[in-house]
């Protein structure tokens, strides 16, 4: 913390409180409710960010804002998330996506070498959103080892294999991926349980071809997938995929989305710990940028904001808002260390016209959008300057910092995964009569 702030503080960041207590917006995190005793039936909400306050502070005029700040989310907890943690928060105005990642490589970097005495290559490497989701199947992949995924969609419908067909009859995609050398060390039994991990995951199976001593001879591929390719299908394969012996190949055959949920899965559990690849302090940061800005959402059959709405989109793609908006590009950037997300953001809309269209293409309606930001709305109506930022999750840092194995492990009185701090033994029941003075009606 001390490093981080002596970072902002040479760069003329000004650190600002924002407040814990705040108000209900619908969408992005879960919040946390807090009754109100003075208001009845009325409730405040737990910041999950300072996001709206940091905004709202660049059109006040503060052009470097940064706080280190506790964010309140109610999720589902897992190794990297709990429910209160902090970030490092910051936000800058008249900048574009260049300066801020400049701020964060350079907050980043002065962090490794203060704490941990490491010099880190300049600058980070980069990566488009489409790119990571094509080559590693993740928006956020461990580079510490290489093992891309490879597109064989088109290879697919001559393979001689129905699996593989079917799927692109099916308008799916057919991908691999090769494990170099790593015949001996995975076991028919290990390859089950790799197949069960990935139909855990909704893949319908995951086939294997196991390569051995000589990869020009059709009894050298061993494997479910293996005896229905065709001599021709098996050499083209072979060239595409640079198979050697002693080669474990993996394949995924479905929708693009679910391959790259599958494969991506499947090649962190053999990187890190099936063949063990990565060493933790083999520091391979990188930076993730121009998501699409809006997804699909098959549950609610509409677009949602990948980010949050206030992201802002190419001005070049501005035009797609109203035709086209699953190919619009969002500016918008995510910092990545050993396959974890260490931090985020984007640069906002400050105009009120693209504002608009963004929220129409999320079927927000005008009135709906003045109910629940028309304080942000009202803020950009004075004249806005082009302003952007992002957010590291400090907890996430040190854990990734210190090697440890649960961001718990980092967090002085953390809570468990079921949300409880043992300790203390809360959360708990409480009277009747406090419930009472909350308006809080118990049944
Ligand atoms: P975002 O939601 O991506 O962005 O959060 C920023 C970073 O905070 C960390 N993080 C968490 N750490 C621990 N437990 C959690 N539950 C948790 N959730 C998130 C991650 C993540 O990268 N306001 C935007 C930032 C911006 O656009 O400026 C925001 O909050 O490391
Ligand atoms: P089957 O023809 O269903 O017995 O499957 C033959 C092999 O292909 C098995 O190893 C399955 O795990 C694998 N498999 C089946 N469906 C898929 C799929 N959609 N993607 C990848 N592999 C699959």
């Amino acid at each position: 913390m001390q490093s981080a702030r002596r970072f902002f503080d040479a760069n003329s960041f000004v650190e600002v409180e924002t407040p814990a207590l705040c108000k209900y917006t619908p969408g992005g995190a879960r919040n946390f409710l807090v009754p109100s005793r003075l208001h009845q039936g009325q409730f405040y909400a737990l910041a999950e960010s300072p996001q709206l306050f940091k905004q709202l502070l660049m059109v006040a005029g503060y052009d470097r804002y940064v706080q280190i700040a506790k964010c309140f989310r109610d999720e589902d907890l897992r190794n990297d998330r709990q429910p209160e943690f902090t970030q490092i928060d910051l936000e800058m105005s008249f900048i574009d996506m260049e300066d801020i990642m400049g701020i964060g490589e350079g907050m980043a970097r002065t962090l490794w070498k203060e704490v941990l005495g490491v010099e880190l290559p300049k600058p980070f490497r980069r990566m488009t959103w489409t790119e990571a989701m094509d080559s590693y199947g993740s928006d956020k992949p461990d580079l510490r080892f290489g093992m891309p995924i490879i597109d064989l969609t088109d290879w697919a419908p001559t393979s001689g294999f129905s699996v593989f067909q079917k799927a692109v009859e099916a308008k799916g995609v057919v991908r691999a991926l090769n494990a170099k050398k790593a015949n001996e060390l995975l076991s028919r039994r290990t390859l089950d349980t790799l197949t069960e991990f990935a139909k855990g995951l909704g893949a319908k199976g995951l086939a294997w071809i196991k390569i051995g001593a000589d990869p020009s001879k059709a009894e050298d591929w061993q494997g479910p997938a293996a005896k229905n390719i065709t001599p021709e299908a098996r050499a083209e394969l072979g060239r595409r995929l640079g198979v050697e012996a002693g080669d474990v190949l993996f394949f995924g055959a479905d929708s693009y989305k679910g391959v790259c949920t599958v494969l991506g899965a499947v090649r962190n559990e053999l990187g890190r710990n099936l063949l063990k690849l990565a060493k933790w302090d083999d520091w391979q940061f990188l930076w993730i940028h121009s998501a699409p800005l809006y997804e699909w959402s098959e549950e609610s059959h509409a677009f949602v904001a990948n980010h949050h709405p206030f992201t802002s989109p190419y001005a070049e793609h501005v035009g797609l808002l109203s035709t086209d908006p699953g190919k619009v590009l969002s500016k918008s950037y995510d910092m990545v260390l050993n396959g974890n997300e260490i931090g985020g953001g984007s640069i906002r809309i400050h105009d009120a016209a693209t504002q608009g269209a963004v929220f129409k293409a999320l079927g927000i309606s005008e009135e709906e959008a003045q109910k629940k930001f028309g304080f942000l709305l009202h803020a950009l109506s004075f004249g806005a300057p082009p302003h952007g930022g992002m957010a590291f999750g400090l907890d996430r840092l040190i854990m990734l910092m210190t090697d440890a194995e649960s961001i718990r492990d980092v967090i002085a009185y953390p809570k468990t995964q079921r949300g409880r701090d043992e300790m203390l033994d809360c959360p708990t029941p409480v009277s009747d009569r406090q419930l009472k003075d909350l308006h809080i009606v118990t049944c």
